[in-house]
Protein backbone atom coordinates (compact mmCIF):
# COMPACT_ATOMS: atom_id res chain seq x y z
CA UNK A 1 0.00 0.00 0.00
CA UNK A 2 1.95 3.45 -0.98
CA UNK A 3 1.10 6.55 1.51
CA UNK A 4 -1.57 7.59 -0.80
CA UNK A 5 -3.71 4.99 -0.78
CA UNK A 6 -3.23 4.84 3.42
CA UNK A 7 -3.93 8.75 3.51
CA UNK A 8 -6.85 8.85 1.22
CA UNK A 9 -8.51 5.18 2.99
CA UNK A 10 -7.99 7.12 6.95
CA UNK A 11 -9.49 10.32 5.05
CA UNK A 12 -12.54 8.38 3.82
CA UNK A 13 -12.79 6.56 7.01
CA UNK A 14 -13.01 9.92 9.10
CA UNK A 15 -15.34 11.30 6.66
CA UNK A 16 -17.70 8.13 6.95
CA UNK A 17 -17.91 8.13 10.44
CA UNK A 18 -18.50 11.95 11.05
CA UNK A 19 -21.78 11.69 8.79
CA UNK A 20 -22.78 8.87 9.85
CA UNK A 21 -22.26 9.49 13.33
CA UNK A 22 -23.48 13.08 13.08
CA UNK A 23 -26.35 11.56 11.29
CA UNK A 24 -27.52 8.90 14.29
CA UNK A 25 -26.70 10.81 16.97
CA UNK A 26 -28.55 14.23 16.21
CA UNK A 27 -31.51 11.67 15.44
CA UNK A 28 -32.12 12.05 19.04
CA UNK A 29 -31.00 14.71 19.90
CA UNK A 30 -33.20 16.39 17.18
CA UNK A 31 -36.36 14.68 18.48
CA UNK A 32 -36.50 16.83 21.12
CA UNK A 33 -35.36 19.90 19.64
CA UNK A 34 -37.23 19.62 16.43
CA UNK A 35 -39.96 17.28 16.62
CA UNK A 36 -42.39 19.16 18.41
CA UNK A 37 -43.35 16.46 20.50
CA UNK A 38 -40.14 15.79 22.76
CA UNK A 39 -38.27 12.20 22.99
CA UNK A 40 -39.86 12.42 26.58
CA UNK A 41 -43.33 12.60 24.81
CA UNK A 42 -42.64 9.76 22.65
CA UNK A 43 -41.07 7.79 25.41
CA UNK A 44 -44.44 8.46 27.49
CA UNK A 45 -46.31 6.81 24.89
CA UNK A 46 -43.99 4.14 24.27
CA UNK A 47 -41.71 3.41 27.38
CA UNK A 48 -40.39 -0.06 25.28
CA UNK A 49 -38.54 2.16 22.47
CA UNK A 50 -35.74 3.66 25.12
CA UNK A 51 -34.69 0.38 24.76
CA UNK A 52 -34.23 0.63 20.93
CA UNK A 53 -32.97 3.71 20.63
CA UNK A 54 -30.33 2.87 23.34
CA UNK A 55 -29.04 -0.63 21.32
CA UNK A 56 -28.75 1.76 18.40
CA UNK A 57 -26.72 4.01 20.03
CA UNK A 58 -24.64 1.55 21.00
CA UNK A 59 -24.27 -0.04 18.24
CA UNK A 60 -23.25 2.75 16.07
CA UNK A 61 -20.93 4.06 18.64
CA UNK A 62 -19.11 0.08 18.54
CA UNK A 63 -19.38 0.47 14.63
CA UNK A 64 -17.26 3.74 14.32
CA UNK A 65 -14.78 3.75 17.51
CA UNK A 66 -15.49 0.05 19.49
CA UNK A 67 -12.41 -1.94 19.68
CA UNK A 68 -12.85 -3.32 15.87
CA UNK A 69 -15.06 0.07 15.28
CA UNK A 70 -14.02 1.83 11.38
CA UNK A 71 -11.82 4.58 13.27
CA UNK A 72 -10.20 2.16 15.02
CA UNK A 73 -9.31 -0.02 12.33
CA UNK A 74 -8.08 3.10 10.19
CA UNK A 75 -5.97 4.33 12.65
CA UNK A 76 -3.90 1.68 12.15
CA UNK A 77 -2.80 2.85 9.24
CA UNK A 78 -0.77 5.67 10.42
CA UNK A 79 2.65 4.86 10.22
CA UNK A 80 1.70 4.35 6.31
CA UNK A 81 0.09 7.81 6.24
CA UNK A 82 2.55 10.05 4.50
CA UNK A 83 4.81 12.26 6.68
CA UNK A 84 3.28 15.45 6.00
CA UNK A 85 -0.45 14.28 6.43
CA UNK A 86 0.05 12.02 9.09
CA UNK A 87 0.21 14.71 12.09
CA UNK A 88 -3.09 16.19 10.38
CA UNK A 89 -4.62 13.16 9.76
CA UNK A 90 -4.08 11.37 13.45
CA UNK A 91 -5.37 14.73 15.05
CA UNK A 92 -8.61 14.78 12.86
CA UNK A 93 -9.55 10.97 13.32
CA UNK A 94 -8.71 11.22 17.47
CA UNK A 95 -10.64 14.07 17.97
CA UNK A 96 -13.50 12.66 15.94
CA UNK A 97 -13.09 9.28 18.07
CA UNK A 98 -13.34 11.82 21.26
CA UNK A 99 -16.39 13.57 19.32
CA UNK A 100 -18.21 10.43 18.70
CA UNK A 101 -17.78 9.27 22.60
CA UNK A 102 -18.76 12.86 24.00
CA UNK A 103 -21.88 12.43 21.52
CA UNK A 104 -22.93 9.00 22.42
CA UNK A 105 -22.35 10.16 26.32
CA UNK A 106 -24.35 13.19 25.78
CA UNK A 107 -27.28 10.96 23.67
CA UNK A 108 -27.20 8.45 26.68
CA UNK A 109 -27.77 10.82 29.23
CA UNK A 110 -30.31 12.47 26.78
CA UNK A 111 -32.24 9.28 26.60
CA UNK A 112 -32.14 8.74 30.04
CA UNK A 113 -33.62 12.13 31.18
CA UNK A 114 -35.98 12.20 28.90
CA UNK A 115 -37.00 8.29 30.00
CA UNK A 116 -37.45 9.71 33.77
CA UNK A 117 -39.41 12.39 32.44
CA UNK A 118 -41.53 10.47 30.75
CA UNK A 119 -42.15 8.53 33.57
CA UNK A 120 -42.63 11.11 35.49
CA UNK A 121 -45.10 13.31 33.40
CA UNK A 122 -46.80 10.51 31.11
CA UNK A 123 -50.30 8.59 31.90
CA UNK A 124 -50.37 8.11 36.08
CA UNK A 125 -50.86 4.83 36.95
CA UNK A 126 -54.58 4.13 37.15
CA UNK A 127 -54.75 2.69 41.22
CA UNK A 128 -58.59 1.31 40.28
CA UNK A 129 -56.93 -0.92 37.70
CA UNK A 130 -56.96 -4.66 39.13
CA UNK A 131 -53.60 -5.29 40.67
CA UNK A 132 -51.93 -7.81 38.75
CA UNK A 133 -51.71 -10.73 40.60
CA UNK A 134 -49.09 -13.17 42.14
CA UNK A 135 -49.59 -16.68 42.10
CA UNK A 136 -50.01 -17.85 45.50
CA UNK A 137 -48.26 -21.39 46.12
CA UNK A 138 -50.05 -23.46 48.88
CA UNK A 139 -49.99 -27.06 50.41
CA UNK A 140 -50.32 -29.65 47.53
CA UNK A 141 -53.80 -31.24 48.31
CA UNK A 142 -52.08 -34.74 49.59
CA UNK A 143 -49.70 -32.79 52.28
CA UNK A 144 -52.95 -31.21 53.56
CA UNK A 145 -54.65 -34.11 53.34
CA UNK A 146 -52.04 -36.12 55.69
CA UNK A 147 -52.05 -32.75 57.99
CA UNK A 148 -55.65 -33.31 58.52
CA UNK A 149 -55.65 -37.08 59.08
CA UNK A 150 -52.33 -36.60 61.57
CA UNK A 151 -54.05 -33.68 63.37
CA UNK A 152 -57.39 -35.68 64.27
CA UNK A 153 -55.01 -38.91 65.64
CA UNK A 154 -52.93 -36.26 67.24
CA UNK A 155 -56.23 -34.70 69.07
CA UNK A 156 -57.06 -38.63 69.59
CA UNK A 157 -54.00 -38.68 71.91
CA UNK A 158 -51.31 -40.66 69.44
CA UNK A 159 -47.64 -39.62 68.43
CA UNK A 160 -46.74 -38.69 65.15
CA UNK A 161 -43.46 -40.90 64.68
CA UNK A 162 -41.03 -41.64 61.44
CA UNK A 163 -39.93 -44.92 59.97
CA UNK A 164 -37.41 -45.74 57.24
CA UNK A 165 -38.38 -45.67 53.43
CA UNK A 166 -35.80 -48.34 53.10
CA UNK A 167 -35.68 -51.14 55.26
CA UNK A 168 -35.04 -54.54 56.04
CA UNK A 169 -37.70 -57.15 54.19
CA UNK A 170 -37.36 -58.93 57.52
CA UNK A 171 -39.06 -55.39 59.18
CA UNK A 172 -41.03 -55.18 56.04
CA UNK A 173 -42.77 -58.41 56.34
CA UNK A 174 -41.44 -61.49 58.65
CA UNK A 175 -41.61 -59.44 61.96
CA UNK A 176 -45.09 -58.97 60.65
CA UNK A 177 -46.11 -62.36 60.56
CA UNK A 178 -45.88 -62.44 56.50
CA UNK A 179 -45.43 -66.59 55.54
CA UNK A 180 -42.14 -66.36 53.55
CA UNK A 181 -43.93 -67.31 50.00
CA UNK A 182 -46.34 -64.35 50.56
CA UNK A 183 -46.75 -62.97 46.91
CA UNK A 184 -46.06 -59.22 48.56
CA UNK A 185 -42.29 -60.66 48.87
CA UNK A 186 -41.95 -61.69 45.50
CA UNK A 187 -39.65 -59.87 43.17
CA UNK A 188 -42.94 -58.98 41.26
CA UNK A 189 -44.75 -57.37 43.97
CA UNK A 190 -41.75 -55.25 45.61
CA UNK A 191 -39.14 -52.85 44.64
CA UNK A 192 -35.43 -54.55 46.20
CA UNK A 193 -32.36 -52.67 46.64
CA UNK A 194 -30.63 -55.44 48.06
CA UNK A 195 -30.16 -59.16 48.66
CA UNK A 196 -29.57 -61.33 51.48
CA UNK A 197 -29.68 -59.42 53.62
CA UNK A 198 -32.84 -58.25 52.01
CA UNK A 199 -33.55 -54.48 51.63
CA UNK A 200 -36.70 -53.11 50.32
CA UNK A 201 -38.23 -50.60 49.69
CA UNK A 202 -41.05 -50.15 52.54
CA UNK A 203 -44.43 -51.57 50.65
CA UNK A 204 -46.52 -50.58 53.74
CA UNK A 205 -46.11 -48.04 56.76
CA UNK A 206 -46.60 -51.15 59.23
CA UNK A 207 -43.37 -51.56 59.82
CA UNK A 208 -43.75 -48.50 62.26
CA UNK A 209 -45.13 -51.51 64.70
CA UNK A 210 -41.68 -53.37 64.39
CA UNK A 211 -39.82 -50.03 64.85
CA UNK A 212 -41.66 -48.73 67.43
CA UNK A 213 -42.27 -51.49 70.06
CA UNK A 214 -38.58 -53.01 69.86
CA UNK A 215 -37.64 -49.51 70.68
CA UNK A 216 -40.37 -48.24 73.40
CA UNK A 217 -42.76 -49.79 76.20
CA UNK A 218 -46.56 -50.10 76.00
CA UNK A 219 -48.78 -48.40 76.06
CA UNK A 220 -47.79 -46.89 73.03
CA UNK A 221 -50.46 -44.79 70.58
CA UNK A 222 -48.45 -44.23 67.34
CA UNK A 223 -49.36 -43.17 63.82
CA UNK A 224 -46.83 -42.67 61.27
CA UNK A 225 -47.40 -41.21 57.37
CA UNK A 226 -44.88 -41.61 54.83
CA UNK A 227 -44.42 -43.10 51.35
CA UNK A 228 -44.68 -46.53 50.28
CA UNK A 229 -43.48 -48.40 47.17
CA UNK A 230 -45.02 -51.33 45.10
CA UNK A 231 -44.82 -52.62 41.73
CA UNK A 232 -47.90 -51.61 40.71
CA UNK A 233 -49.60 -48.92 37.85
CA UNK A 234 -52.58 -48.11 37.15
CA UNK A 235 -55.32 -45.21 37.04
CA UNK A 236 -55.82 -45.98 41.01
CA UNK A 237 -52.69 -47.32 41.63
CA UNK A 238 -48.95 -45.42 41.50
CA UNK A 239 -45.60 -47.22 42.26
CA UNK A 240 -45.17 -45.04 45.01
CA UNK A 241 -47.61 -43.77 47.20
CA UNK A 242 -48.09 -42.40 50.76
CA UNK A 243 -50.18 -43.57 53.58
CA UNK A 244 -50.73 -43.40 57.44
CA UNK A 245 -50.49 -46.33 59.86
CA UNK A 246 -51.77 -46.20 63.10
CA UNK A 247 -51.23 -48.61 66.28
CA UNK A 248 -52.22 -48.65 70.25
CA UNK A 249 -50.53 -51.21 72.52
CA UNK A 250 -52.09 -51.78 76.07
CA UNK A 251 -53.88 -53.79 78.87
CA UNK A 252 -57.19 -54.20 77.91
CA UNK A 253 -57.57 -53.03 74.46
CA UNK A 254 -60.36 -54.33 72.05
CA UNK A 255 -61.94 -54.42 68.65
CA UNK A 256 -64.44 -51.76 70.86
CA UNK A 257 -61.67 -49.09 70.84
CA UNK A 258 -60.68 -49.83 67.33
CA UNK A 259 -63.99 -49.18 66.00
CA UNK A 260 -64.23 -46.14 68.24
CA UNK A 261 -61.29 -44.57 66.88
CA UNK A 262 -62.11 -44.69 63.74
CA UNK A 263 -65.26 -43.85 63.46
CA UNK A 264 -64.21 -40.80 65.50
CA UNK A 265 -61.67 -40.13 63.01
CA UNK A 266 -63.88 -40.58 60.32
CA UNK A 267 -66.41 -38.48 61.69
CA UNK A 268 -63.70 -35.96 61.99
CA UNK A 269 -62.77 -36.05 58.82
CA UNK A 270 -65.86 -36.07 56.78
CA UNK A 271 -68.77 -35.40 59.07
CA UNK A 272 -70.70 -36.51 62.74
CA UNK A 273 -73.68 -37.88 59.98
CA UNK A 274 -71.34 -40.28 58.28
CA UNK A 275 -71.33 -43.80 58.81
CA UNK A 276 -69.39 -46.69 59.10
CA UNK A 277 -68.83 -50.38 59.41
CA UNK A 278 -66.19 -53.15 59.89
CA UNK A 279 -66.16 -55.90 57.61
CA UNK A 280 -63.93 -58.94 57.60
CA UNK A 281 -60.67 -59.31 55.86
CA UNK A 282 -57.50 -60.57 56.13
CA UNK A 283 -54.02 -59.12 56.39
CA UNK A 284 -51.26 -61.42 58.17
CA UNK A 285 -50.67 -58.69 60.59
CA UNK A 286 -53.75 -58.87 62.39
CA UNK A 287 -56.46 -61.13 64.07
CA UNK A 288 -59.25 -60.50 63.57
CA UNK A 289 -58.70 -58.18 60.81
CA UNK A 290 -61.21 -55.94 58.65
CA UNK A 291 -61.67 -53.03 56.23
CA UNK A 292 -63.14 -50.16 57.53
CA UNK A 293 -66.02 -48.80 55.13
CA UNK A 294 -67.79 -45.78 55.10
CA UNK A 295 -71.08 -44.26 54.04
CA UNK A 296 -70.90 -42.89 50.51
CA UNK A 297 -69.82 -38.97 50.70
CA UNK A 298 -71.01 -38.47 47.33
CA UNK A 299 -74.39 -40.03 46.89
CA UNK A 300 -75.34 -39.86 50.81
CA UNK A 301 -77.55 -43.00 51.06
CA UNK A 302 -78.45 -41.64 55.16
CA UNK A 303 -79.78 -38.68 54.12
CA UNK A 304 -83.70 -39.85 53.14
CA UNK A 305 -84.27 -39.37 49.64
CA UNK A 306 -81.00 -40.36 48.23
CA UNK A 307 -82.04 -44.03 47.03
CA UNK A 308 -82.22 -42.75 43.51
CA UNK A 309 -78.46 -40.96 43.92
CA UNK A 310 -77.30 -44.16 44.92
CA UNK A 311 -78.56 -46.19 42.48
CA UNK A 312 -76.72 -43.97 40.15
CA UNK A 313 -73.39 -43.26 41.98
CA UNK A 314 -70.01 -44.28 40.08
CA UNK A 315 -68.20 -43.47 42.88
CA UNK A 316 -69.71 -46.25 45.50
CA UNK A 317 -70.98 -49.04 42.92
CA UNK A 318 -73.92 -48.31 43.81
CA UNK A 319 -73.18 -49.92 47.03
CA UNK A 320 -73.67 -46.44 49.27
CA UNK A 321 -70.11 -47.85 50.88
CA UNK A 322 -66.89 -47.05 50.62
CA UNK A 323 -63.83 -48.45 51.96
CA UNK A 324 -61.04 -46.84 53.16
CA UNK A 325 -58.22 -48.53 55.30
CA UNK A 326 -57.45 -51.49 56.61
CA UNK A 327 -57.76 -52.86 60.42
CA UNK A 328 -57.78 -55.57 62.76
CA UNK A 329 -55.97 -56.36 66.50
CA UNK A 330 -52.38 -56.72 66.63
CA UNK A 331 -51.80 -60.19 65.53
CA UNK A 332 -49.75 -62.26 68.79
CA UNK A 333 -47.18 -63.24 66.63
CA UNK A 334 -46.62 -59.57 65.87
CA UNK A 335 -45.80 -59.00 69.32
CA UNK A 336 -43.87 -61.92 69.70
CA UNK A 337 -41.29 -61.04 67.13
CA UNK A 338 -40.95 -57.65 68.61
CA UNK A 339 -40.76 -58.58 71.83
CA UNK A 340 -44.09 -57.18 73.44
CA UNK A 341 -45.81 -59.96 76.20
CA UNK A 342 -48.59 -61.03 74.36
CA UNK A 343 -50.30 -62.31 77.56
CA UNK A 344 -50.44 -59.01 79.21
CA UNK A 345 -50.93 -56.36 76.21
CA UNK A 346 -53.55 -56.44 73.13
CA UNK A 347 -53.35 -54.24 70.41
CA UNK A 348 -55.46 -52.31 67.25
CA UNK A 349 -53.84 -51.36 64.29
CA UNK A 350 -55.08 -49.48 61.32
CA UNK A 351 -53.49 -48.21 57.90
CA UNK A 352 -55.09 -46.01 54.82
CA UNK A 353 -53.56 -44.97 51.90
CA UNK A 354 -53.52 -41.11 51.87
CA UNK A 355 -54.09 -40.56 48.16
CA UNK A 356 -57.52 -42.15 48.46
CA UNK A 357 -58.74 -40.34 51.62
CA UNK A 358 -57.41 -37.39 49.43
CA UNK A 359 -59.65 -38.41 46.58
CA UNK A 360 -62.43 -38.98 48.51
CA UNK A 361 -62.58 -35.75 50.14
CA UNK A 362 -62.05 -34.07 46.49
CA UNK A 363 -63.85 -36.39 44.08
CA UNK A 364 -60.77 -37.14 42.12
CA UNK A 365 -61.32 -40.20 39.64
CA UNK A 366 -57.64 -41.31 38.93
CA UNK A 367 -54.85 -41.03 41.27
CA UNK A 368 -52.33 -40.23 38.85
CA UNK A 369 -53.66 -36.46 38.37
CA UNK A 370 -52.89 -36.60 42.20
CA UNK A 371 -48.73 -37.40 41.37
CA UNK A 372 -48.79 -35.93 37.92
CA UNK A 373 -48.47 -32.52 39.82
CA UNK A 374 -50.04 -30.11 37.02
CA UNK A 375 -50.74 -26.45 38.96
CA UNK A 376 -53.74 -25.66 37.02
CA UNK A 377 -55.41 -28.92 38.35
CA UNK A 378 -53.86 -29.00 41.84
CA UNK A 379 -55.66 -25.07 41.77
CA UNK A 380 -58.52 -26.35 41.34
CA UNK A 381 -59.01 -28.01 44.45
N1 LIG B 1 -50.56 -52.50 55.48
C1 LIG B 1 -51.83 -52.69 54.85
C2 LIG B 1 -51.70 -52.33 53.37
O1 LIG B 1 -50.78 -51.66 53.02
C3 LIG B 1 -52.89 -51.83 55.46
C4 LIG B 1 -53.18 -52.22 56.85
C5 LIG B 1 -54.17 -53.14 57.14
C6 LIG B 1 -52.48 -51.66 57.89
C7 LIG B 1 -54.45 -53.51 58.42
C8 LIG B 1 -52.74 -52.01 59.21
C9 LIG B 1 -53.75 -52.95 59.44
O2 LIG B 1 -52.08 -51.51 60.23
O3 LIG B 1 -54.01 -53.30 60.72
O4 LIG B 1 -52.55 -52.69 52.61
Amino acid sequence: MTDIDADAELEGAIAEAEQASRELFDRVLEVELTDGASLAARLAARPAEARTIEAELRRKNAQFVGPSGLLTEKLRLIPKVSKDRRRELGQRANGLKQAIEERFNAALALLARAEREAELTGPAIDPTLPGRGVRKGRLHPLTRTMHEVLDVFVALGFDVEEAPEIDLAAHNFDMLGFPPDHPATDMQDSFFVQRDPDVVLRTHTTTVQVHQMRTRKPPLAVVCPGAVYRRDDDATHSPMFAQIDGFAVDEGLTLAHLKGVLTAFVQRLFGDEVPTRLRPSYFPFVEPGAELDMGCVFCKPWQPGNEERTRACRVCKSTGWMEILGCGMIHPVVFERCGVDASRYTGFAFGMGIDRISMLRHGIGNIRLIYENDARFLGSL
